[in-house]
């Protein structure tokens, strides 16, 4: 029954010569356009879809069918509404798309931020230790080695470990906290800007993000004291190694976002220490003396991303409703994979590669700040991965660094309501690029009259 359809179409203009048809009669048949259009990547994450009136107008359907599609697809994560009026395809919706277009060969990636592979440990050695043992139903979940080392790290840091469950990476914690204490239309309050998984990940649950915004120090109090005044259930926020920005909190700020919190006993705070070891800083705690709180410790960033292992330490029902939910899904984490992190993170302690990364990575982060300053760029990154450089305009900016040989990313998907700004990851820069990266950019922002902020 597709000539029907025929007539009922509408467009959305990506380019001059690129359009995608959305078609459909009804709520479901429009929904499922749509989706299409996402799943073959023919609609880009971030792009414009027509508004409702705009939409219904085409199709020649009435403007709630449309209205009920639209809403249909934001529960389900697909679109996103900034405002009545603009709603964009999510930045990573829940469906199977095709990934984005990789960077052309001749371009320095300082967009993915990645950790670079090679200051992460070698597996070799760690997988050759892992014994070839099978686990089997009904046994414990965690495997006790790192269970020990996670105690010990956490408690150095002054985070209680009596509660503790491993978990498949940060998101996947940070998802199944969020599952045990919110519900569909809750608010959670977040950095502005933050990391865009997170962001996707609070809208495909159901849940409104609210913008806190931060500066190089975390959240800025006056803003998370409004939002929390506004009503939120959950406060999520990365204490060191902030993606985008690379704010990281100081004791003074961590002490007064505690004290702002302390009249809100009802609020979950979830920390996401995603890089934990590689950071370069140490872990300031606000989520101490709550009733519901977790640390989610990931190693992704210190020992690899494909080892997909987290350590969630939090109250005890808080830990023991993730275990429990766990449980009925997935069951636990692979015993292999814990093994593996844990005998990976131990010899790395021990010789000292953790210390080592942290160091090189604080280093290269420094050499673009210091080569930005030199052009009066201002820039961001007290810790992690990444650079921080608010703009005046991304594409331009982000086309202008490609044309010479630089990958970087616009700061649009991190963003809620922050200026717009450009994320380069340092991790994977050299020293010895940083004055040619800062030149090109200056050239660039020098380029584009105006464009340069600071
Ligand atoms: C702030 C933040 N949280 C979580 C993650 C994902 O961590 P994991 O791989 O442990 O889920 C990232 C990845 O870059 C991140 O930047």
């Amino acid at each position: 029954m597709a000539a029907p359809y025929a007539f009922c179409y509408s467009t959305v203009m990506r380019s001059e010569s690129v359009q995608y048809r959305i078609v459909g009669r009804d709520a479901a048949s429009i929904g499922r356009s749509i989706e299409r259009g996402v799943v073959r990547g023919e609609l880009e994450a971030g792009e414009a879809i027509p508004s409702v009136r705009a939409l219904a107008r085409e199709l020649g359907v009435s403007p709630s069918t449309v209205a009920s599609a639209y809403r249909d697809l934001r529960h389900r994560g697909i679109l996103v509404s900034h405002d009545r009026s603009r709603t964009v395809v999510a930045h990573r919706s829940p469906l199977a798309v095709r990934l984005a277009p990789e960077l052309p060969d001749d371009c320095v990636d300082l967009a993915s931020g990645n950790p670079d592979p090679l200051l992460l440990p070698d597996l070799g050695p760690a997988l050759a230790a892992v014994g070839p043992v099978h686990r089997l139903y009904g046994d414990e979940p965690s495997v006790e080695a790192l269970l020990e080392l996670g105690r010990t790290d956490l408690v150095d840091d002054g985070i209680p470990a009596d509660h503790l469950a491993v978990v498949g990476g940060a998101l996947d914690g940070i998802e199944r906290i969020l599952e045990v204490h919110c519900r569909v239309g809750d608010r959670i309050a977040v950095e502005d800007p933050c990391y865009v998984g997170s962001i996707d990940l609070i809208r495909t649950l159901g849940l409104h993000p609210v913008p806190v915004p931060i500066d190089d120090a975390g959240p800025q109090p006056d803003a998370l004291e409004e939002a929390l005044a506004d009503g939120v259930q959950a406060l999520l926020l990365v204490p060191r190694a902030q993606n985008p920005t690379g704010a990281a909190l100081t004791p003074e700020r961590a002490a007064q976002l505690r004290d702002l919190l302390a009249d809100h006993p009802e609020v979950v705070v979830i920390e996401d220490d995603h890089a934990s070891w590689v950071s370069g800083t140490h872990h300031q705690r606000v989520s101490s003396d709550r009733q519901h709180w977790a640390v989610v410790r990931s190693v992704a960033k210190s020992l690899g991303p494909d080892l997909r292992v987290a350590l969630l330490s939090g109250d005890a029902a808080t830990v023991t409703r993730v275990l429990g939910r766990q449980r009925l899904g997935t069951g636990w984490v692979s015993h292999l994979l814990q093994r593996l992190a844990a005998t990976v993170w131990r010899d790395a302690l021990r010789d000292g590669t953790l210390r080592e990364a942290a160091a090189t990575y604080a280093s290269r982060r420094d050499a673009v700040i210091d080569a930005l300053a030199v052009h009066g760029i201002e820039a961001h990154g007290r810790s992690g991965l990444n650079v921080w450089i608010p703009v005046a305009e991304e594409v331009p900016v982000v086309q202008g660094l490609a044309a010479r040989g630089w990958g970087v990313q616009a700061g649009e998907p991190f963003r809620l309501q922050a200026p717009p700004a450009i994320r380069v990851t340092s991790a994977a820069l050299a020293p010895s690029q940083a004055a040619a990266f800062a030149r090109d950019l200056a050239e660039v922002l020098d380029h584009r009259l105006g464009t340069r902020r600071g």
